[in-house]
């Protein structure tokens, strides 16, 4: 059983391949599980101390879909005692008042079930007018924007990881 469990949904492959990226950058799956939200279930999170979240925004500003069918059951797992970094993939100028809104979505109402959320990512760099995942000036994780700063992606992804492994302590 690795450490971290990282659940992401994805539906255009984006959020999936920077979650491969991100596991490989945190040390492989010696380290890091990666598993698609369609295919999880409530006692899948309960395996590991420290989970990532990921997802796309969809729809101006709602969940990607996968992680919409699952938000219901995310009231049945116990985050207490579980650190927990989020990354979201969405489009700043596409949707500028919804930039990485299902990230906020979910930090919300992970937090609300007793997550301690780390990682959280600055603001500057980007464009966007609104979001719901900016709390306190920050993002409240990883923002990656494949429509509009793909040449960041991998750079970001770099620095975060850096970050979250000592959040996490691996
Ligand atoms: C119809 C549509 C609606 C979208 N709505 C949003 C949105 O509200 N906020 C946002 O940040 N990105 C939005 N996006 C951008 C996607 O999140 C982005 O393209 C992302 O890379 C898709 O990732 P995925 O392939 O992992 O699902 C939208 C894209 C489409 C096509």
């Amino acid at each position: 059983m690795t450490k971290v469990g990282l659940f992401f949904g994805s539906t255009t492959g984006n959020t999936k391949t920077a979650a491969e990226m991100i596991q490989a950058e945190l040390g492989g799956d010696n380290v890091v599980t990666v598993c698609n939200i369609a295919d999880a279930s409530e006692s899948d999170f309960s395996e590991y101390e420290c989970l990532i979240i990921a997802t796309s925004t969809w729809d101006t500003g709602e969940l990607q879909a996968d992680w919409d069918g699952f938000f219901e059951d995310l009231d049945g797992i116990d985050f207490s005692g579980k650190k927990v970094a989020y990354f979201g993939v969405g489009d700043q100028i596409g949707y500028s008042d919804n930039f990485q809104d299902a990230m906020g979505t979910l930090e919300e109402k992970i937090s609300s079930l007793g997550a301690t959320t780390v990682g959280h990512w600055p603001t500057e760099g980007y464009e966007h007018e609104a979001s719901k995942a900016e709390k306190n000036g920050k993002f409240v994780g990883l923002a990656l924007d494949e429509d509009n700063q793909s040449e960041m992606t991998e750079s970001r992804i770099k620095v975060w990881s850096t970050l979250i492994k000592t959040e996490f302590g691996i």
